[in-house]
């Protein structure tokens, strides 16, 4: 790519980073991998990041050094950038369906621990087959239905039925459960979100005892994301937690809490300034998802990110940030960082706001 030449050195001013950019705060995302990381050994409880939220194997590699036990991928093409990029311990919280996407998830196990998801037998039968096939072995968990109504079986004897068919299937280890509390974790008010997440959890404990009752062990209950981390994570017999967003927390989530620090900016530049309340940005929606809502400007009081369009994004500005001019640089924190990131190619990542290092996303765009 041309424009890797113009990247700017270490050392150098964030204000030399060329626009539309994702810019991290690589120190205070490291504070958020070490938070998470000594909540998780302060309870019992393991850390298994969801990389959905960085796609990056350096950030896996940061939170796997931190004490993680592994991470977790959305998707085969994920698990593929991540083992590429040297994480070893794979956990696919998904269904992974088709012959051409297990062909792939089984050659992924020459190189490292893989776990999937599963909820339906024909596709256990599937997974088996490629798998022995072979000569390879993978994990599967069950994923229980545990409230969001996504994926899942209902706990019970469909749940246990299906631990039964993974058990006995070759090339396959029956490792455990997840149910993740989806429907829960963005919930604004804390006693309703605890009191949500706590009644999923019984719900996939139940199914727990249920298969455990038929005789087979359960060793893997995987669950959360970040807006519930401190409420799974203190449940008995969770076994470890897949949080995401906590790395980065985007604008969504510091509305529901701020346990963890905003890392994630886009950096923007203003090109025009038409009236004196109106300045246009080059960031519009091809640079910054808004499917949670408009930016919030960062540190520019009297700005308000109010209209976008494809290249463009337009503030009303008020007070002293009329002072803005063309050429000038601002932050602003999109809503939902996963999607953002998605649409860039690389993080931009500073430290005391002087740029430190490029990382490459390596996932980005890898949905199959
Ligand atoms: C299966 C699964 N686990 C965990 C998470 C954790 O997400 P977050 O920490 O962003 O809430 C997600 C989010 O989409 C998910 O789909």
């Amino acid at each position: 790519m041309v424009d890797l030449q113009y990247f700017p050195l270490p050392g150098a001013s964030i204000n030399e980073i060329d626009t539309p950019a994702i810019v991290v705060d690589l120190d205070v995302a490291e504070a958020n991998i070490a938070r998470l990381q000594a909540f998780g050994d302060a309870n019992g409880t393991s850390i298994r990041p969801h990389s959905k939220t960085h796609k990056s194997p350096v950030f896996a590699r940061k939170q796997i050094e931190a004490g993680a036990i592994g991470i977790c991928c959305a998707k085969v093409g994920e698990a593929e950038a991540m083992v590429a990029g040297g994480v070893k311990n794979i956990l696919i919280p998904n269904q992974v369906v088709g012959s051409t996407k297990i062909t792939r998830l089984v050659a992924l196990a020459s190189e490292a621990n893989i776990v999937v998801a599963a909820d339906d037998p024909d596709n256990v039968e599937q997974l088996s087959a490629a798998a022995s096939g072979v000569g390879k072995e993978i994990g599967v968990i069950v994923e229980v239905n545990v409230g969001m109504n996504r994926c899942g079986t209902e706990p019970g004897e469909d749940t246990t039925a299906l631990a039964r068919v993974i058990t006995d299937s070759p090339g396959l280890r029956f490792d455990g459960v997840m149910g993740y509390e989806g429907h829960t974790v963005a919930v604004r008010d804390e006693s309703e979100r605890r009191a949500n997440a706590e009644l999923a959890m019984n719900t996939l404990l139940s199914a727990v005892d249920s298969i455990e009752a038929a005789g087979m062990p359960v060793n893997v209950i995987s669950a959360s994301g970040t807006g519930t981390y401190n409420i799974t994570g203190t449940m008995d017999r969770i076994t470890d937690l897949q949080c995401g967003s906590y790395i980065f927390m985007d604008g969504d989530y510091l509305e529901v809490f701020q346990d963890f620090k905003p890392a994630l900016t886009v950096l923007a530049t203003v090109i025009s300034r038409p009236t004196s309340d109106r300045a246009v940005l080059d960031t519009g929606m091809k640079a910054m998802s808004i499917d949670r809502g408009l930016p919030i400007v960062v540190d520019v009081p009297g700005a308000q990110y109010t209209s976008i369009s494809e290249e463009h994004g337009v503030m009303v500005v008020e007070g002293d940030a009329q002072r803005l001019k063309v050429g000038d640089k601002i932050q602003l924190r999109p809503m939902h960082g996963d999607t953002t990131i998605n649409l860039h190619s690389h993080y931009f990542g500073v430290r005391n706001g002087k740029m430190d290092s490029v990382i490459e996303i390596a996932g980005r765009g890898r949905f199959r």
